[in-house]
């Protein structure tokens, strides 16, 4: 049986004072209840306090991104072993604000999984197509190509640990969300693509989340279907109710 894995990407969002409110009321939300896997990610800043008031609850900590340098001369930056030591568990890669803004490319992202993997951090590594690949038939080809580049040269042990957030670009911060069917096939895509590479206990190990525009609305029937296995919810994560709700909709896979 495979958990789903519910996470809040909080993005570059709130006050000090908000982001621990928010944890808190998440927090309290969930109670004990251990049958869905919860994880939020708030700005660098706030990782400690948030660590501080998570430690003994079950719901992960992680960071939006991470250097792939492991110390040294690189201003501005935050190592994997800095987010360890002060209490995260889990990072994303590679999410496609960090690939279009910031220019991070598969060979990057490789590199930022590598060095998470090295220093016990779970990376959640995005894929997705832009709204043109989509429309020109070239979502399978494009996530084939995410998936190449920034798995290079990692063994199966160290992608079943892995998780994969099928994010498609146009449905981000947009309202217009993946339907339950095209997230699924996308989703079917990216295991077929997993065991080409690795094996099949590799491809039924790995998670994958959807995401985009997920809301309180719509993630019952997504995270109902047989590929899903969990979400990476943006803006929907920012009010404790939404987040909560959507969380309650997550079903255990066989
Ligand atoms: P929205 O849920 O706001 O569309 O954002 C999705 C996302 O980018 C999560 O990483």
């Amino acid at each position: 049986m495979k958990k789903q894995f519910i996470a809040g990407n909080w993005k570059m969002n709130l006050t000090l004072n908000k982001a621990r409110d928010l944890a808190k009321s998440i927090c309290e939300g969930l109670a004990d209840s251990n049958t869905v896997d919860v994880g939020i990610f708030p700005p660098f800043v706030y990782l400690k306090d948030i660590c501080d008031i998570l430690q003994s609850s079950n719901v992960f900590v992680g960071a939006q991104n991470m250097s792939m340098e492991k110390s040294g001369a690189f201003t501005g930056e935050i190592s994997g072993e800095m987010l360890r030591d002060i209490g995260c568990t889990h990072v994303i890669i590679g999410h496609s604000e960090r690939r279009t803004i910031f220019k991070e490319t598969d060979h990057i992202i490789n590199s930022k999984i590598k060095s998470a993997l090295l220093n016990g951090l779970c990376p959640i590594l995005c894929v997705g197509e832009s709204q043109k690949e989509r429309d020109t038939g070239k979502t399978d080809e494009v996530v084939d190509g995410q998936l190449s580049g920034s798995l290079e040269n990692l063994t199966s042990e160290q992608v079943k640990g892995l998780t994969i957030a099928y994010e498609p670009v146009w449905a981000i911060g947009t309202g217009k969300t993946a339907t339950p069917d095209q997230a699924n096939e996308v989703h079917a895509c990216i295991r077929n693509i997993i065991r080409k590479k690795y094996d099949n206990s590799t491809a039924q190990s790995v998670r994958i989340q959807y995401g985009g525009s997920v809301n309180s609305n719509n993630a019952k029937e997504l995270l109902g279907q047989l590929e899903i296995d969990g979400a990476l919810v943006g803006g929907a994560s920012l009010d404790p109710d939404s987040f909560l709700d959507i969380v309650s909709g997550a079903v255990r896979h066989a």
